[in-house]
C-alpha cells in the first residue's frame, strides 16, 4: 500500500465531455459577485449562515455536491422516457436492473433521497438501547440512528481526525476500537456496523479494500452485518485504484462491485455519486429485510416501485449509475477537486490532507486560531469567505457536529472545517483559480475575522438553520 498519499505529483486529468448546454446566472448574480456592499447585506440577512442565503445571492456555490450535479445528454434524453404509472413504471425496472449490475445487491427499494433510506433502514433494524459503530459520522445517518434509540459510536481511525495527516486511507475502521465496543457493550446490543465511502465528514476520504475485508472477517465472526452509506462509493473506489496495492489494472466498475460483496446492505443519496438532482435508494441482499423496507417504503415515500420519485427520476438515475462508474469520468472530478486543493496548498493555507474526493475542505482551527471553538470559527470562515466574494461554502464543525442527545452539551468535534463541496461536471478549472484566489486573500487578512454568537437553533440539524450574531458587531473589523 502506497502509505504517503503527500507523495502523488498532482497532474491534470480532463474530462470525458465537452459542454453543450450552460446555465446563465442571474442579473442579482452577476451584481452579488460585483458588490460587497450587497453581499454584506445578504449574510446579515441570513443569520451568517450561508444555508440561508438565497440562490440569488450566490455567485460561486459550493456548499454542496448534493443534487447539484450536470446531467449528460444522455440523462437528458432518458427524462423524456419517463413512466409516470403510478404502479410499475418501467423506469422503475430499469432503475432496479441498474443498482443489481453496478452494486450486485439483490433487492432495491427506491426513496427520494439518501436520509429517506436511512430512516426506513435505521427504524427496521434499530431497538431502543442498540449501539451502531460508525467509521465517524453523517449528520442524517446519526441522527436516524438516534431517533431509532441507538448510540452513534465513532470507531473512525484516530488519523481520520487529525487533518494534518496524510494517511491514504483515513475513512478506514479502527479494529480494536470495534473491538473493544463489542466486549463492553456486548454483540446482542450491536445490530450493525455502518460504514462510510469516501467519509464527507473527515474530508471526503475512503477506507481501504483491507480494512473492509478485515472489518468483514471480524463482523463474520460475531455475526452483526456490515450496512454501507455507499453515497459516494465510486469516489472511494477511485482512491483505492489510485492507492491501494493490486488494484490500479482494476476499473471503478469493478472496485465498486467488490465493495458491495462485502457488505449486506446500503443505502444511497443518488445525488452524489449518480450524477442526477434527486433519489435515492436502500438495496441489500436478506429478503425479509427487503420485504419489511418494502411495506415500510410505502408508509413514508411512495409505492415501492417508485418511493418518492418521479419516473423520469428513476430513468435520470439508472442512466447516470452507468456514467459514473467511467474510469475517466471519476479520474477527472476527482482531480477537479485535487486541483482546487493543490492551489490552496501551494499558497500555504491550511486544508484538510489529503485532499477529498467531493471537496476541498478549509482547516479552521489553523486558519482562524484567534477564534475558540465555542465563537463558531468554521461558521465564520464560511461567513467571511461568501463576504468577501460571493463564494458559498458550508461550516462542518462544532455547528454541525450539535449537541448530544442526553446531556444537551454541545459536541466538541476534533475537525473545524469549512467545505468548499464541488458539483459534478458544473463547473471549470477558472472557477477553481478564482476561488483559490478569494480564499487566499482571506486567508493573508485572517486576523481581521471575528468569532460569532449563535442566536437561534433548532434541536436536530441545527446547522441548516442556526442563525448568528459577529462578536462586536463586525464579522471582518
Ligand atoms: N450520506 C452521506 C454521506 C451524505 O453526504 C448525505 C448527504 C446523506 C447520506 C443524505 O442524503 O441528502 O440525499 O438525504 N449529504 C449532503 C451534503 C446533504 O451536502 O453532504 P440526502
Amino acid at each position: 500500500m502506497n502509505e504517503d498519499a503527500k507523495h502523488e505529483r498532482f497532474q491534470i486529468i480532463t474530462p470525458p465531455y465537452r459542454i453543450k448546454v450552460v446555465e446563465l446566472l442571474s442579473r442579482q448574480q452577476m451584481e452579488i459577485a460585483d458588490n460587497r456592499e450587497r453581499r454584506s447585506q445578504a449574510i446579515k440577512k441570513a443569520g451568517y449562515n450561508t444555508f440561508l442565503l438565497k440562490e440569488d445571492e450566490v455567485y460561486i456555490d459550493f456548499l454542496t455536491d448534493s443534487g447539484t450535479n450536470a446531467m449528460s445528454d444522455n440523462q437528458w434524453a432518458g427524462m423524456m422516457l419517463g413512466d409516470e404509472a403510478y404502479a410499475g413504471s418501467r423506469n422503475f425496472y430499469n432503475l432496479d436492473k441498474a443498482v443489481q449490475d453496478i452494486y450486485g445487491y439483490r433487492y432495491l427499494v427506491p426513496t427520494h433521497q439518501g436520509r429517506a433510506a436511512e430512516h426506513i433502514m435505521s427504524q427496521l433494524l434499530i431497538k431502543p438501547g442498540s449501539f451502531i459503530p460508525n467509521n465517524m459520522y453523517f449528520t442524517t445517518r446519526r441522527v436516524h440512528q438516534e431517533l431509532a434509540g441507538a448510540t452513534w459510536v465513532d470507531v473512525s481511525i484516530d488519523e481520520a481526525h487529525d487533518p494534518e495527516s496524510w494517511h491514504p486511507f483515513k475513512g478506514n475502521v479502527d479494529l480494536k476500537k470495534l473491538e473493544s465496543l463489542i466486549g463492553e457493550v456486548g454483540v446482542e446490543k450491536i445490530p450493525y456496523m455502518s460504514i462510510e465511502a469516501n467519509v464527507n465528514m473527515a474530508g471526503g476520504q475512503p477506507f481501504s479494500m483491507e480494512n473492509l475485508v478485515a472489518l468483514r472477517e471480524m463482523c463474520n465472526g460475531y455475526g452483526i452485518p456490515v450496512m454501507l452509506d455507499g453515497t459516494r462509493l465510486v469516489e472511494n473506489a477511485h482512491f483505492i485504484q489510485r492507492r491501494e496495492a493490486g488494484y490500479q489494472s482494476r476499473s471503478v466498475r469493478e472496485i465498486v462491485r467488490e465493495v458491495c460483496s462485502y457488505t449486506d446492505g446500503v443505502t444511497v443519496s443518488g445525488k452524489k455519486d449518480a450524477l442526477v438532482n434527486i433519489g435515492g435508494f436502500l438495496a441489500c441482499n436478506d429478503k425479509d429485510l427487503f420485504l419489511e423496507a418494502k411495506a415500510m417504503v410505502v408508509v413514508y415515500e411512495g409505492l415501492h416501485t417508485y418511493g418518492g420519485m418521479s419516473g423520469r427520476d428513476m430513468e435520470a438515475m439508472a442512466r447516470g449509475l452507468y456514467e459514473m462508474v467511467q474510469d475517466r469520468h471519476v479520474a477527472a472530478r476527482v482531480n477537479q477537486v485535487e486541483y482546487l486543493g493543490h492551489l490552496l496548498l501551494e499558497a500555504g493555507v491550511p486544508v484538510v490532507v489529503p485532499v477529498g474526493g467531493h471537496a476541498v475542505f478549509l482547516d479552521a482551527k489553523r486558519f482562524l486560531p484567534h477564534i475558540p471553538q465555542e465563537q463558531y470559527p468554521s461558521q465564520a470562515l464560511s461567513a467571511a469567505l461568501y463576504l468577501e466574494s460571493g463564494v458559498r461554502g458550508m461550516e462542518r464543525g462544532v455547528v454541525s457536529s450539535g449537541r448530544d442527545p442526553v446531556t444537551g452539551e454541545e459536541r466538541r468535534p476534533k475537525l473545524e472545517l469549512v467545505r468548499l463541496a464541488i458539483p459534478r461536471r458544473g463547473y471549470t478549472h477558472t472557477d477553481m483559480d478564482f476561488v483559490a484566489q478569494a480564499i487566499i486573500k482571506v486567508y493573508e487578512t485572517r486576523d481581521r475575522v471575528r468569532g460569532l454568537k449563535m442566536v437561534y437553533e433548532t434541536e436536530r440539524l441545527r446547522f441548516f438553520q442556526a442563525r448568528f450574531r459577529p462578536i462586536g458587531g463586525q464579522l471582518i473589523s
